[in-house]
């Protein structure tokens, strides 16, 4: 039931600081799509905007790659890079057709689940190799579950990826950190505004990446960056801002998207032991399990589209120009299309969730992140003994990627079993 306090005319939706104390307003989402499922928002210091918050309206607009336009507004909110929220880089996510399909198809392939094949052995050794550090003997661990498990995997794996020696990892870590956190106090550089660390950060990334592909077009090797920096578009080589700029997307949007369903992960199963002894019980159950756990964690809460022209949409009158945010988190509770949307029932079936996107612009990573997500929690299931929270939970201040910031908790992880 909405909590009858909820109004329209007052509900919050965009301000970061209230991701950060409250997380997702769920209840806000399922008035919207109750009463208002396209719902102008204009309460904001910013642009004003269409709120898409049902699965079948988010999917009508993703699949239509023409009307509604990724290029010129990727988000709203006081996050976007500048008052206009536009991107000063150009990557897939803020490209159209028909650019948008000749860059993505310079790496698409390898992104397949065939392709990804050879990458299931490094990432259970990544992921063997950080819960060893956090697993002393048979004693009980208390730690922070992000710092040192769930941060680690994503940057490590797509690291790997790209190419970058492992003595760099920790660079292209706290880089990204502050990138896509700008928003978040926490990783503010001192006497920086949130824009000026996000862009130090980013400038940053693209000074060590053309280092890099200056040495694989000399010595090219089986990686990403070799594979991008030799690659052409329509006979020419990328232009290095867009060449900065794939790098740069490559290494931010598979971060704190999986990182955030791996801490989420954990936290449903703590909340849920019932189901947490079902998924040690049945191994069977992994693949859904962490379907499950994306739908609920749904750890990118929004992206923008913008009208390329005038259209009408539930009633409602759309200009060409106005931006359409769809939220992500909201499609993924829709009760039209799951039952008891907000239960964590790790054998639901179907899971039509859409926590990677859909459409022209579907996650190009979603395999990568779900061969992470299977194998950390493959390991874990397998070994813990016990898990509880040792104390507060700290959100992430951010309107457009959500999650756990900080979460403490003490384990009884017993050791892997060794390799036969
Ligand atoms: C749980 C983890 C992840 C989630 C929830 C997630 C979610 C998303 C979403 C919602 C989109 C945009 C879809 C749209 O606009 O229609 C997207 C795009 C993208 N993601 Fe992910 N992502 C995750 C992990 C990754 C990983 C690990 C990588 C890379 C290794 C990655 C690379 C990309 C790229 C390159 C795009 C742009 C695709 C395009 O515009 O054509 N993502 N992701």
């Amino acid at each position: 039931m909405s909590n009858t306090n909820l109004s329209l005319d007052t509900l919050e939706l965009i301000d970061p600081k209230y991701y950060a104390q409250n997380g997702y307003p769920f209840e806000e989402w399922k008035l919207l799509r109750e009463e208002a499922p396209v719902y102008w928002f204009d309460r904001l210091p910013g642009i004003p905007f269409w709120a898409i918050t049902r699965h079948e309206d988010i999917i009508w607009v993703s699949k239509q790659p023409e009307l509604f336009l990724n290029a010129p507004r990727l988000v709203v909110g006081q996050e976007a890079a500048s008052p206009t929220g536009e991107f000063p880089v150009r990557m897939l996510l803020n490209m159209d057709p028909p650019d948008h399909h000749r860059f993505r198809a310079l790496v698409n392939k390898r992104f397949t689940p065939r392709a990804l094949e050879p990458i299931w052995a490094q990432v259970d050794d990544i992921a063997s190799e950080i819960l060893d550090a956090v697993t002393f003997g048979s004693d009980e661990t208390e730690f922070d579950f992000v710092q040192h498990v769930s941060a680690r995997l994503p940057i490590w794996v797509i690291a790997e990826m790209l190419g970058v020696p492992r003595g760099d990892w920790k660079l292209i870590f706290d880089w990204t950190n502050r990138t896509i956190g700008a928003g978040d106090p926490e990783y503010q550089e001192e006497g920086k505004t949130p824009i000026e660390t996000m862009q130090a950060a980013r400038l940053a990334l693209f000074q060590y990446f053309q280092g890099m592909t200056e040495d694989r077009l000399k010595n090219p090797k089986d990686d990403l960056v070799s594979v991008l920096s030799h690659s052409k578009v329509d006979g020419e080589p990328l232009p290095v801002f867009e060449l900065m700029s794939y790098y740069f997307l490559l290494v931010v949007a598979g971060n704190e998207t999986t990182r955030n369903a791996t801490s989420g992960g954990l936290k449903l199963l703590m909340d849920n032991p019932d189901q947490l002894a079902l998924a040690q019980k049945d191994p069977s159950l992994l693949k859904p399990m962490v379907e499950e756990v994306l739908r609920m964690t749904s750890p990118v809460i929004h992206f923008t589209r913008t009208a390329a022209e005038d259209v009408e949409f539930h009633g409602k009158k759309i200009r060409k120009g106005e931006s359409l945010c769809l939220f992500y988190p909201s499609a993924n509770r829709d009760e039209r299309v799951f039952d008891e949307p907000d239960r964590f029932r790790i054998d639901r079936k179907p899971n039509r969730h859409i926590a990677f996107g859909i459409g022209e612009h579907l996650c190009m990573g979603a395999h990568v992140a779900r061969i992470e997500l299977q194998v950390m929690f493959r390991h874990i299931l397998a070994r813990l003994d016990h898990v509880e929270p040792a104390g507060e939970l700290e959100r992430l201040q951010s309107s457009i990627v959500g999650g756990i910031k900080h979460m403490p908790v003490r384990w009884k992880l017993r050791p892997a079993e060794p390799a036969i």
